[in-house]
């Protein structure tokens, strides 16, 4: 087990109509900046439960957050907090509104001058942030208790992701009832992003670390349990709860301490959305297939571990076991209705060929748990998946 520091600050309040104690739990003489999307928040009565519970406090209000937030929008967003003097925010909605806000929160508290698309692209550091509290409405990404946040250049077409314990929400609020209006499609892309984000800390290679991947297979198995019953049944509170646990969970940092990490399929999922605008859950479904095939020299004792764990493969010679896992794993994510294939957009060799250039350009190359994802081994994974 490698050595590791752990410490989550985030308090989580979880459950059922959780939001209204945002009046006990908001800070006293702030001035707060309450952030949101395109108005799903105003549709199904969370703007409505937030509002109440803000009366009295004085703030001021920001929406339009895209899916796959902006810095054109985040930096609207700054000149206005700038004006108003705001001092605390507070963002409501999906992984894309509290992203965004996390980015905004290190950008307000930069010295004067410096350009803030820096923090994404790693030369400028965060040494400060302002204080957040979220509303989360779309168990998904896990930001809601982690220090990440991931912002696309429209200018530019770049997703860019940056990580500081100092973006760490002070507090999020959980409440399962708000997650009933979510389309099945939102639903199923958080279900495999999560499921995804416990592989990316999991499926690499044994680093004797018998406790995490049991936390990381329960998790697995949660989602696998859940997604049927959730999917079916956008009000089944139970469901619904147990899937929004388990998104928080295998993203805030429990899973991975000790244990050796991957997040390839992330970085190269990433350039299809920059590129090609696929939502990010449904870029992972395609990447992760082609990364277990292709790798599996890298991956292979944990994809056998996995495989036979969580859906009992046990026959068959080695190769034969990981691709009866890359055949199950795959069926799970169409189950849902998410793709895994480039073709089902449309694209083919050409993409393959431009996300290994882009990265290649950005000198992201030699990557993955083992360092050896080359440029040809990008090109590789994608085709596997066309
Ligand atoms: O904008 P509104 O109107 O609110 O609608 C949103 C949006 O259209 C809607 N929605 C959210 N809650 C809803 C709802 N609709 C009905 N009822 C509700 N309760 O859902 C749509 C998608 O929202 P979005 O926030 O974009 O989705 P998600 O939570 O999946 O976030 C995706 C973003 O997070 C990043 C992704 O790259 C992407 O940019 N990620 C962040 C991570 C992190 N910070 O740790 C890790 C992830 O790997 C991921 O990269
Ligand atoms: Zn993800």
């Amino acid at each position: 087990m490698n050595n590791f520091n752990f410490h989550n600050p985030v308090s989580i309040i979880f459950g059922k109509n959780t939001i209204a104690q945002l009046s006990d739990i908001l800070p006293q003489n702030e001035k707060i900046m309450l952030l949101y999307g395109g108005g799903s928040i105003k549709r199904n009565g969370v703007y409505d439960q937030v509002t109440k519970a803000l009366k009295g406090f004085d703030y001021v209000e920001f929406s339009g957050i895209e899916p796959n937030p902006s810095y054109e929008t985040m930096m609207e967003a700054y000149e206005i907090a700038k004006q108003e003097n705001v001092t605390f925010l507070l963002p409501v909605g999906g992984g894309s509104v509290i992203d965004g806000t996390k980015f905004l929160a290190a950008a307000l508290c930069l010295p004067e001058g410096v350009e803030s698309w820096g923090i994404l692209q790693g030369t400028v550091p965060v040494e400060k942030a302002m204080p957040l509290g979220c509303v989360l409405t779309l168990p998904a990404t896990g930001t809601e208790m982690n220090g990440n946040s991931v912002v696309s250049r429209k200018s530019t077409c770049e997703k860019l992701s940056f990580g500081s314990l100092l973006v760490m929400p002070k507090f999020s609020i959980l409440d399962p009832e708000v997650c009933f209006s979510l389309p099945d499609k939102q639903i199923a892309n958080g279900i495999v992003d999560a499921f995804i984000h416990v592989m990316e800390q999991y499926l690499t290679f044994p680093n004797n670390t018998p406790l995490q991947d049991l936390w990381a297979e329960s998790i697995l198995r949660v989602l696998i349990d859940t997604a049927p019953k959730v999917m079916s049944d956008h009000t089944n509170y139970d469901a619904m709860a147990n899937f929004m646990w388990s998104a928080t969970m295998a993203l805030n940092g429990i899973i991975s301490r000790g244990a050796i990490e991957d997040w390839s399929t992330h970085i190269i999922g990433h350039e299809l959305t920059a590129l090609h605008g696929i939502d990010h859950g449904r870029t992972l479904a395609i990447v992760l297939p082609g990364n277990m095939n292709i790798r599996r020299a890298v991956k292979g004792k944990k994809i056998m571990q996995y495989g036979e764990r969580i859906w009992g493969i046990t026959q068959g010679s080695d190769n034969e076991k990981i691709d009866k896992t890359i055949e199950k794993t795959v069926e799970f994510f169409e189950s849902l209705g998410v793709p895994t294939r480039l073709s089902a957009y449309n694209l083919g060799k050409e993409t393959c060929l431009e996300v290994a250039q882009r990265l290649a350009n950005r000198g992201v190359v030699n990557f993955g748990e083992a360092g050896d994802i080359t440029q040809e081994v990008v090109v590789k994974i994608l085709e596997d998946r066309i």
